[in-house]
């Protein structure tokens, strides 16, 4: 049986054991969150260090009140930013299969990772509601930007793209779902959606580690300017302004101290530090894009 890595067997494989995990390990995001426990008071709904202007001046004169509702409508942003990107990610995927066999595990684990996305959409967007806060969701130029991402990437480039949402929620939500003075409704969310990524981080992982490899040098510099531009777009769009106005702050000013707040920048660089290590790994960093990159927080305090 050949094990070289690369080989179409390896593939069918860990599509294999990914679709039993599925089986094993697969939420309702109906049934399987306490949507009618009522929201505890004086919790926060993200840890507090999390939050956006957390250390800043703006957060020392914020009421304990403030501060847990700028937490309540953080958690709301990231979330309607998780909806728009898992509609980004279901269409590649649907593009993926189009012309693979449409038998194999590799495609019957996509229509799953498809299905689990779904019921996650629905899943936050029960999870807003109940936060009782609007759709921020990322703003029209983001919107309009991943209507070419959805529609024409392919590939090495795609699944990296999909990493960049799913490591940094996924480090982001581990840290939730373990953290026993938070709201439950935002720690049993996070459980289950670090469960069920945990699988498709594996699937995207692996697909580029086959294919980065045999990218041409052109191709390679597209990627990562690419995934830079992404990356910069995502990191810059997970707290929308209009949270700071919802707890009244004046957001253009707020997201100005959000943005230069070192808290935040080592926030974000300790979201992403799996993922900028896996890029880093593959050759996926570095080139023109490495401005952006700095330029979108991810990198830390890193100059
Ligand atoms: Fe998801
Ligand atoms: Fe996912």
């Amino acid at each position: 049986m050949p094990t070289t890595h690369g080989t179409v067997t390896d593939r069918e494989r860990v599509a294999e054991r990914l679709l039993a995990a599925s089986h094993s390990h697969a939420f309702d995001p109906i049934t399987d969150v306490d949507w009618d426990a009522p929201l505890l008071d004086g919790a926060y709904f993200l840890p507090a260090h999390r939050v956006s202007l957390y250390g800043t001046p703006t957060w020392e004169r914020m009421s304990e009140r403030q501060r847990i509702d700028l937490s309540r409508h953080e958690v709301a942003s990231m979330a309607s930013v998780g909806i728009w990107f898992e509609v980004v990610l279901m269409q590649l995927l649907i593009r993926h299969v189009y012309d693979r066999p449409l038998t194999s595990r590799h495609v019957q684990y996509a229509f799953m990772e498809i299905a689990e996305e779904c019921r996650h959409s629905t899943m936050f967007g029960r999870l807003i509601d109940k936060l009782e806060c609007p759709e921020y969701g990322p703003g029209p130029y983001a919107h309009m930007a991943a209507r070419a991402m959805k529609t024409l990437g392919s590939g090495v480039q795609a699944f990296a793209m999909a990493l960049i949402a799913e490591e940094v929620l996924d480090t982001m939500q581990r840290e939730m779902m373990a953290d026993e003075s938070l709201q439950p409704i935002t720690r049993q969310t996070a459980r289950i959606h670090v469960i069920e990524e945990a699988r498709h981080v594996r699937y995207a992982r692996d697909e580029v580690t086959r294919g980065a490899p045999h990218m041409s040098r052109a191709e390679r510099a597209i990627t990562r300017l690419a995934l830079a531009r992404a990356a910069h777009i995502i990191a810059t769009r997970l707290v929308h302004p209009g949270v700071y106005a919802a707890v009244g702050l004046d957001p253009a000013e707020a997201y100005k101290a959000a943005r230069a707040n070192p808290h935040r920048l080592d926030t974000l660089g300790h979201w992403s530090r799996r993922l900028i290590a896996f890029y880093d790994e593959h050759g996926l960093l570095g080139g023109p894009g490495r401005r952006l990159w700095r330029a979108s927080g991810l990198m830390g305090r890193q100059i």
